[in-house]
C-alpha cells in the first residue's frame, strides 16, 4: 500500500506545482479528498505488465527534474500494481476504434470504483500507456479528462486543429465532450490520467476523413 500511496502524493504534489487553471485545480481538489488509508486500499492482484518492454522503455525515457519523483515511485511500484488492458471496454461493441488501439494499449489505475488500489466514489485517476507508433482515433466522452504527459514525441489534436507536439510534464484538460486524437511517435506514451466524475460513460469515436491516410 506504502509504495501506490508514495506515488499518488508524487502526482498530487507535481499537480499543486503545474495546475494553473480553474478547471484543473478542480480536478486535483476531488483527488486530494480521496482517502489513501488502509481501510480504503483494495489490495487489487498484481501482475505482470502486459506491455512491459514499452513501460520500462517509456520510464527510462522520462529525464525531466521535475517528474524524477514520479519516475522514482513509477519504478518503484511497478511490481505491486493491477495492470489491465482496454479491449474495447471504453467504446461500444463493433467501433472502430481499430487493432492499433486496442493491441497496444494498457493501464492500472491507482484510484478508482472497482479496478483501483484506492477506492473512490467515481474517480478515476490512473497510468495510461500505448505503445510506439500507434494512432489513436479521434474520440470524446461525458468525463472531464486531466492527463499530466510522461514522455515525449506523441502529437495530440482537439477538434478539428493541427496536430501538435505535447513534451513530458505537459498538462492536457479536455473539458466533457471535447474532442481529442493523439499520434505516438516512435517511443512509448505513458501518462497519469484521470476522469473525476461519469468514468463509467464510454467513450464515443468522432469520425475524421483522414484516418485512412494516418493509418496507412
Ligand atoms: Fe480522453
Amino acid at each position: 500500500m506504502k509504495l501506490v500511496k508514495s506515488l499518488v502524493l508524487e502526482i498530487i504534489s507535481f499537480l499543486e506545482e503545474n495546475l494553473k487553471a480553474k478547471s484543473e485545480i478542480e480536478i486535483l481538489k476531488r483527488i486530494k479528498e480521496v482517502s489513501l488509508t488502509e481501510d480504503n486500499f483494495l489490495n487489487q492482484v498484481p501482475n505482470f505488465p502486459p506491455k512491459e518492454r514499452a513501460l520500462f522503455d517509456a520510464i527510462s525515457s522520462i529525464e525531466s527534474s521535475g517528474l524524477l519523483g514520479i519516475k522514482e515511485s513509477l519504478a518503484t511500484v511497478i511490481g505491486d500494481l493491477r495492470w489491465n488492458i482496454d479491449d474495447g471496454n471504453f467504446y461500444d461493441k463493433n467501433s472502430e476504434i481499430g487493432e492499433s488501439y486496442l493491441l497496444g494499449n494498457m493501464n492500472c489505475e491507482l484510484i478508482g470504483p472497482t479496478l483501483g488500489a484506492f477506492r473512490s466514489n467515481g474517480l478515476r485517476l490512473g497510468l495510461f500507456l500505448l505503445e510506439e507508433n500507434i494512432f489513436y482515433k479521434d474520440h470524446k466522452h461525458k468525463a472531464a479528462e486531466l492527463y499530466l504527459n510522461l514522455t515525449n514525441s506523441t502529437q495530440w489534436r482537439f477538434a478539428d486543429m493541427i496536430w501538435e507536439d505535447k513534451q513530458a510534464g505537459s498538462i492536457v484538460y479536455n473539458k466533457p465532450y471535447d474532442i481529442h486524437a493523439m499520434k505516438v511517435g516512435s517511443e512509448p506514451f505513458l501518462s497519469i490520467w484521470c476522469w473525476p466524475t461519469n468514468s463509467d460513460e464510454k467513450c464515443i469515436l468522432v469520425p475524421k476523413k483522414d484516418w485512412k491516410k494516418i493509418e496507412e
